[in-house]
């Protein structure tokens, strides 16, 4: 970017809270205008664009809604395309995430976590594939280790990851060479706040990883920007950041 190149505009979905957030902040503190989706967490999305602004003005603007509701992406890409006229760069972050033992998987279930995880990412990329290309673009699926080793009792929720890993690859051959796809697997990086996980599952988890520790919202981030920003040759790729836990699951 020079001084008279239009600061780059990144979508950046789910990007109120958490690991999210920290992608939005790590991207906006890159030079970026950024454009955060949320759906139920406003306010936090509100604080954040706030603080965007005081920075640099007019540097954020939220877009909110279901990314599974029909029509929604499509809606959603329009607004953010109308207020900043371009975009660079969009980061399928969004994402439900719980228990489906098989026997107890319901319609509300599959709706619930194929759309954020798969359905979503899809007409929302598909809405926006023609600004992408207009500004040789980039995207970057956040995906899980677990897409490709699943989780037990989590079915629909690894399905709907490997799903999202597959259309990663599929967009990278379909969009180029106009615009790059990647994904960004992360291992154990913040666990759910509904206590999904008692502490001996997490202890056992973290064992696990060869580094021996969690990693933070910050390493997703800095994956993301480089993905995004500086690694200009790569595409197609998923890029696990799990401290090697996928190495030896
Ligand atoms: N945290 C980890 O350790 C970990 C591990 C592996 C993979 N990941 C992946 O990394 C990403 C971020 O993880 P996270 O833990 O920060 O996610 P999270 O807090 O569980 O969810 C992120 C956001 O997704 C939004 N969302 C959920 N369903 C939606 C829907 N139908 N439509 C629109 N938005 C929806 C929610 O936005 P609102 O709050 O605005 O409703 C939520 O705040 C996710 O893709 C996750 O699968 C995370």
């Amino acid at each position: 970017m020079n001084d008279h190149s239009p600061a780059p505009v990144f979508l950046v979905t789910g990007a109120a809270r958490r690991v999210g957030a920290a992608i939005a902040s790590e991207l906006h503190a890159s030079g970026a205008r950024i454009a955060l989706h949320c759906r139920s967490s406003r306010l936090e999305a509100e604080a954040l664009a706030a603080s965007f602004n005081a920075r640099r003005l007019g540097s954020a603007f939220i877009v909110g809604g279901d990314l599974g509701a029909d029509g929604v992406p499509e809606a959603l890409a329009d607004e953010a395309l109308t207020h900043f006229g371009r975009l660079d760069g969009l980061v399928n972050n969004a994402s439900s995430f719980f228990p489906t033992p098989l026997g107890r998987i319901d319609s509300q279930a599959w709706n619930d976590l194929i759309g954020s995880n798969l359905k979503g990412p899809l007409f929302l990329t598909q809405a926006l594939a023609p600004a992408l290309r207009a500004s040789n673009g980039a995207v970057v699926n956040i995906v899980d280790i677990h897409a490709d080793r699943p989780l037990r009792h989590y079915a629909l929720y690894c399905a709907a990851k490997a799903g999202l890993a597959g259309l990663t690859r599929a967009l990278a051959i379909e969009l180029a060479p106009d615009v790059r796809v990647n994904g960004v697997a992360p291992g154990p990086i913040e666990w759910p706040e509904d206590d999904q996980f008692a502490n001996t599952e997490r202890e056992r988890i973290i064992r696990h990883t060869l580094l021996q520790r969690e990693g933070s919202p910050a390493d997703i981030a800095r994956t993301v920007r480089f993905l995004l920003i500086d690694a200009p040759y790569v595409t197609g790729q998923i890029l696990a950041v799990d401290g090697g836990r996928s190495v030896h699951l």
